[in-house]
């Protein structure tokens, strides 16, 4: 029994074009330059494969760099709610300049939401 992935309803490319608009967002967010390199070309690369797999694609980010251990592998960098909040809204704000909209966007936005937070590792200000 095959059934239809979200991968599938969103595609390749429209998925591309996301991870795009989001990194050129990133790079321009005063509170996330400061933990991301300046050239997110390899960032961005990872993060199609890794979304690809997240949506029930094809595990393009297993096959090249193993298991993803999201959280393990976020460790080295200060995640803040401050940061997780930032994070979160270049997503959508790449979800609209794309326009990715309807039930598909909120399932996705959904699911990155929970992610997100999972990541967090610091405290804020208020600790
Ligand atoms: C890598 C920050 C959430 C997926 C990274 C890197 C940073 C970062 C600084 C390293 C970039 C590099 O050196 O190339 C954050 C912050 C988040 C967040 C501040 C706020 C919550 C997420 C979420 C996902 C995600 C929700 C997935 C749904 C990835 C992936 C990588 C990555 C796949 C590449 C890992 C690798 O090097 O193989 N992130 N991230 N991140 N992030 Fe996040």
């Amino acid at each position: 029994e095959k059934s239809i992935a979200p991968y599938d309803v969103i595609g390749k490319q429209h998925l591309e074009e996301l991870v795009d608009a989001f990194y050129a967002r990133v790079a321009k967010h005063p509170d996330l330059i400061p933990i991301f390199p300046e050239d997110l070309t390899e960032t961005a690369r990872k993060q199609k494969q890794f979304l690809t797999q997240y949506l029930g694609g094809p595990p393009l980010y297993t096959q090249e760099h193993g298991h993803p251990m999201l959280r393990a592998r976020h460790l080295p960098f200060e995640i803040t709610p401050t940061r997780v909040n930032a994070w979160l809204s270049c997503m959508r704000a790449a979800m609209d300049k794309v326009q990715l909209t309807g039930n598909i966007r909120e399932f996705f936005y959904s699911r990155l939401e929970l992610t997100a937070h999972h990541m967090m590792n610091t405290p804020g200000e208020q600790g």
